[in-house]
């Protein structure tokens, strides 16, 4: 029986170290070392030897066993290896062939104004806030001084969640105002990009959804003066020195007083055209000074303290920015319209 066993053990070394493919080795693995293999085949023999013979030969066996897995198990590993040298020759790239051009996305163009916006505000001092598109009726008019009743509340106008009108997707970034007054130290100086939703029909300067970037500065004798100051400097930076802009009086529920700001039409240069409807200005942003109700329900005195506000509609920005005629172009993402900018 030990001859048996050395004996398998030269056999099926050589006849591992001579395999050529994975294939072959592990045939060779069921014939040596399968349930019916030769090794096998030996062990079931043990039963007629004797007691003291026994554990020998068992552990003669197991030391063979153990010595052809190992040998196994070198023996594949360097065949893989010859295997992925042999693809990897056959596979060789032609780098002659001519390549597939990959087509790279871009940065939308109401981002890159959005992006130059950011900046522009950072550059003064401003910090950046983000806020939840599904807001409640509190902070986007409740504590803006717009009470129930106030026009702007209506569900002809505004998507509510439930019955009641207490939530809803904000219709307009500033609730913002009323998250920072709330959450951060005075003085305060924000700007607050993001998505707003109106029941409004889709035409060529109107979208159910579009975005505002609402900004807010308070402080201890701020002014209307500081407010224009800031929009002209921002303006004038976005669309170049002696951008002609216009504050005309409006009314908001949260600035008193208010204004509406316009910049002149950079389609026609004043003169009136289709993108102006006429007009020869395209109204960009409301602004005001913080109500002192607004500032009151918040928690903030103002006898003490005094507010400017303004909130500006960026695709209308970006129009300007970019000289876009059409709103709809930002939101229809045509590849031959995105790949000008
Ligand atoms: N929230 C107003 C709107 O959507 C704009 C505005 C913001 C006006 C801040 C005044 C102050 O029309």
């Amino acid at each position: 029986m030990k001859e048996q066993l050395s004996k398998i053990r030269t056999e099926a070394l050589a006849a591992f170290s001579s395999a050529q493919t994975a294939a072959e080795l592990d045939a060779l693995r069921v014939q040596y070392l399968g349930k019916k293999g030769e090794l096998t085949a030996v062990l079931k023999q043990m039963g007629r030897l004797s007691a003291e013979e026994r554990p020998v030969m068992g552990q003669m066996a197991n030391e063979v066993r153990t010595v052809l897995e190992q040998a196994l198990e070198k023996t594949g590993a360097r065949l893989e290896e010859a295997a992925l040298e042999e693809r990897l020759k056959a596979e060789t790239v032609d780098v002659t062939v001519p390549g597939k051009a990959q087509k790279i996305g871009r940065k939308h163009p109401m981002y890159i104004a959005l992006d130059e916006i950011k900046d522009i505000f950072v550059g003064m001092g401003f910090t950046v806030l983000d806020g939840p598109e599904i807001e409640l009726a509190t902070y986007n008019f409740d504590k803006l001084n717009a009470e129930e009743g106030h026009p702007s509340r209506d569900w002809s106008d505004t998507f509510y969640f439930d019955k009641d009108s207490r939530v809803m997707l904000r219709s307009q970034t500033s609730p913002m105002q009323v998250r920072a007054m709330e959450t951060m130290e005075l003085p305060i100086r924000i700007i607050a990009p993001g998505r707003v939703y109106r029941k409004d029909e889709v035409d060529a300067t109107h979208s159910p959804m579009f975005h505002q970037v609402e900004g807010m500065v308070i402080d201890k004798g701020v002014t209307m003066a500081d407010l224009k100051g800031t929009l002209n400097t921002v303006i004038e930076k976005l669309y170049g020195e002696g951008t002609v802009t216009r504050f005309r009086p409006h009314h908001f529920p949260f600035t008193e007083p208010s204004c509406e700001m316009d910049i002149q039409c950079h389609k026609c240069g004043g003169r009136g055209c289709p993108t102006c409807k006429g007009e020869g200005w395209i109204e960009v942003l409301g602004a005001g000074m913080i109500h002192p109700n607004v500032l009151r329900m918040s928690g903030i005195d103002p006898e003490e303290y005094s507010g400017w506000a303004f909130g500006m509609g960026l695709e209308r920005m970006a129009m300007g920015r970019f000289k876009i005629a059409d709103l709809r172009l930002i939101f229809e993402n045509d590849v031959r319209f995105l790949e000008q900018f």
